[in-house]
C-alpha cells in the first residue's frame, strides 16, 4: 500500500514536471582513488542539453569540466575517457575563434569547503540521435580536472586540451533508470 502511493506520488509528479517528456542521464563521478565524488546529472530539453554537477574533495577554485569521447572510465588516471568529445572536428577552446570543441564546457568552480556545484548548458551536444550524441557508439564521460581550463583564448592548435592537468573527476554517461 505504502510503496503504491509513493509510485503515484511519483507518477504525479513527472507529469507535473514535464520529467516524463524529457530524456535524463546521469554520470557517477569518480576519483583516481575509484571512491564516488560526486554525480552529474544530463537532462536533455526542449533548448538543448542542460549539465549539473555536485562533486566534493576538490581543491578550491577553478577546474576544467568537459565531456570525453569515450564512455570509460578507469581509475587512476582516466586516460580511457579519450580526448574531448569533438564530433565536429573543432579545435580546443570556448575562447578559441577556431573552437570550440562540442565537449568544452565552462570551469566548475569549487568552494572553500571543497564541494562544487554548477548548472551549464552544453548546447553542442545532444542525448538523442545525431553525430554528436553522448550515447554513440563509443559512449561518453564527464570529467573534472586539477587545473582551470585556459580556454586556449591563444587560438594555439597544439593546445588541446586546455593545459587542465590531471583527471581528477571521472564518470561514463548513462541514461537514467
Ligand atoms: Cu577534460
Ligand atoms: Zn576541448
Amino acid at each position: 500500500m505504502h510503496s503504491a502511493r509513493t509510485l503515484a506520488l511519483a507518477a504525479g509528479l513527472a507529469l507535473a514536471t514535464g520529467a516524463a517528456a524529457q530524456q535524463m542521464a546521469v554520470a557517477q563521478l569518480i576519483n583516481p582513488e575509484g571512491q564516488k565524488v560526486g554525480i552529474a546529472t544530463l537532462t536533455q530539453g526542449q533548448d538543448g542539453l542542460t549539465l549539473m554537477v555536485h562533486v566534493r574533495g576538490l581543491a578550491p577554485g577553478l577546474h576544467a569540466l568537459h565531456l570525453h569521447s569515450v564512455g570509460k572510465a578507469e581509475a587512476p588516471d582516466f586516460k580511457s575517457a579519450g580526448p574531448h568529445f569533438n564530433p565536429y572536428h573543432k579545435q580546443h577552446g570556448t575562447k578559441n575563434p577556431h573552437g570550440p570543441h562540442a565537449g568544452d564546457l565552462p570551469n566548475l568552480l569549487v568552494d572553500a569547503d571543497s564541494v562544487g556545484t554548477a548548472v551549464v548548458k552544453a548546447s553542442q551536444v545532444t542525448l538523442g540521435q545525431g553525430v554528436n550524441s553522448l550515447f554513440d557508439t563509443d559512449g561518453s564521460t564527464v570529467v573534472i580536472h586539477e587545473k582551470v581550463d585556459d580556454d586556449n583564448v591563444q587560438a594555439d592548435s597544439t593546445n588541446t586540451a586546455g593545459n587542465a592537468g590531471k583527471r581528477l573527476a571521472c564518470g561514463v554517461i548513462e541514461w537514467l533508470k
